[in-house]
């Protein structure tokens, strides 16, 4: 433990966390979008052959946004970063903004940001909140037909891999939030905390996960009811 009085946190959240705000997951019952798995729509090959069928995938995620809000999950996890003693960073997966919206600080957006773009030809990131298009210019350089939605999609490297990494040497409370377990290699950080020594290592789902085991605890439910309890849980006892 790097220190008993002040234990270092990190937390991964995915889907799940914002599954009760309405943000459909992507494997789910719902894990299908027009017949097409998020594997043929999330990768640089499909922006490739059909950069139209993307874009309106993400166009429609990103306005959706406008119809959510973030809920008690969200909240408690921004609760328990203002309130932990030890070092804090949260992990997410998820491209929406229901954390910020909560208040969150201390969070990294390993996949991108819905509410992001990037110009393939002069690689700056901006935000964007309308729909992107294949005849959409960057207002920046200009240049038509180069901007994509600021994701990483399948086959590209996460962002903040070397701070993750990081902060996963020194973890003592690992905590994974509605993730499916599928997709590293944000799947491996539960196992590359217990080999770094983290002592409780937290797993909150609905159901039985691949990585599952690799947990000390496991708590089955909703994430909206099992985030905050855990949140006082740890923000009581440590
Ligand atoms: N509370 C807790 N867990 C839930 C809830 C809920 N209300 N609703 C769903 N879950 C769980 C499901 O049981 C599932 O294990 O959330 C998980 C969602 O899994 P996925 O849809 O696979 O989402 P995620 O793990 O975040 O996907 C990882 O895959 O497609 C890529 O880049 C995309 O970031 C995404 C990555």
């Amino acid at each position: 433990m790097a220190g008993l009085t002040h234990p270092n946190l990190v937390v991964l959240t995915g889907a799940g966390l914002s599954a009760e705000s309405g943000v459909p997951t992507f494997r789910g019952v719902d894990g299908l979008w027009e017949g097409y798995h998020i594997e043929e729509v999330a990768s640089p090959e499909a922006f490739r052959h059909t950069p139209e069928l993307v874009h309106r995938f993400y166009n429609l995620r990103r306005a959706a946004l406008h119809t959510v809000q973030p809920n008690s999950a969200h909240h408690a996890l921004v609760r328990l970063e203002q309130a932990w003693p030890g070092s804090f960073l949260h992990v997410t997966q998820n491209v929406d903004d229901l954390n910020e919206r909560a208040g969150a600080k201390k969070l990294r957006h390993m996949h991108g940001e819905l509410r992001k773009v990037r110009c393939l030809w002069c690689r700056n990131v901006m935000d964007w909140e309308s729909d992107l298009e294949v005849t959409t210019a960057c207002p920046i350089c200009e240049k038509v037909g180069k901007m994509r939605p600021d994701i990483v999609w399948f086959g590209e490297m996460p962002y903040y891999i070397e701070e993750i990494t990081q902060a996963l040497e020194t973890v003592d409370v690992f905590v994974c939030i509605g993730t499916s377990g599928v997709v590293y290699p944000a799947a491996g950080f539960a196992r590359q905390a217990a080999s770094k020594g983290a002592k409780r290592l937290i797993e909150i789902n609905l159901e039985s996960t691949d990585i599952s085991s690799h947990f000390t605890e496991r708590r089955q439910g909703t994430a909206s009811v099992e985030v905050p309890r855990l949140v006082e849980e740890l923000l009581t006892t440590t």
